[in-house]
């Protein structure tokens, strides 16, 4: 079977934790293309050759979740020369045998536009950087800040910019329990397998 999940949103909205759980509930495969873009930003050199030959240690450094890690990242995703090199992984994933989630910015939009289930997850900017922050700690100033400008990075870029796909199903979780929110998920997935049953029938 295939079928595709896929997560968008910003920084720190909630979309991994999202992932994880349908990943675990369903039993899909789970990629965090975030990953993909840290670990080219972290690679150092050309970006693009960095893009071409990410190796699955390159995946596995200990430092791609620092605040460092997502700037260098939003800011080689912005060259369509690295992302070209990373479509084809990301697509293969997305269709491989058993079902896959994947989280990112432009999964619905220009990965899998044909993904079955598409979410936008989203939250207030403050609430975002106050997760992000109990995660790392350091200056609630700088880590909003942070957020602030990745934003406006991802969602102004000329390629792929962040936003919801047309078909996308928003979740704000700025006022919701992680619970809540991965409910909802959880009820947008059985009914996306439902459609397609009822479909295939
Ligand atoms: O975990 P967090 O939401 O902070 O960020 P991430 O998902 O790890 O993504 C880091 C950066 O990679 C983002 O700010 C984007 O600039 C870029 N990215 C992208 O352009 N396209 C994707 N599909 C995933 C990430």
């Amino acid at each position: 079977m295939q079928f595709t999940v896929a997560i968008d949103g910003p920084a720190a909205a909630g979309k991994g934790t999202i992932s994880r759980a349908l990943a675990a509930e369903f039993g899909f495969a789970h990629l965090d293309t975030g990953l993909l873009y840290r670990a080219v930003g972290a690679k150092g050199g050309d970006p693009e050759t960095a893009a071409q030959t990410l190796t699955p240690e390159d995946l596995a450094r200990p430092d791609l979740r620092s605040l460092e890690a997502g700037q260098a990242a939003s800011r080689v995703a912005v060259l369509p020369a690295v992302r070209a090199a990373l479509t084809e992984f990301q697509r293969s994933f997305a269709r491989r045998t058993g079902g896959a989630v994947l989280d990112g910015r432009d999964i619905g939009t220009v990965i899998c536009p044909e993904a079955e289930v598409k979410l936008y997850v989203t939250a207030s900017a403050e609430v975002r950087a106050h997760r992000r922050w109990l995660e790392v700690g350091g200056d609630a100033e700088q880590v909003l800040a942070e957020v602030r400008e990745r934003d406006a990075r991802d969602m102004n870029r000329a390629e792929a910019p962040l936003k919801p796909a047309a078909d996308a199903l928003c979740l704000d979780t700025s006022t919701m329990t992680i619970e809540q929110a991965v409910a909802e998920a959880i009820s947008a997935v059985k009914a996306g397998l439902a459609a397609r049953k009822s479909h295939a029938d």
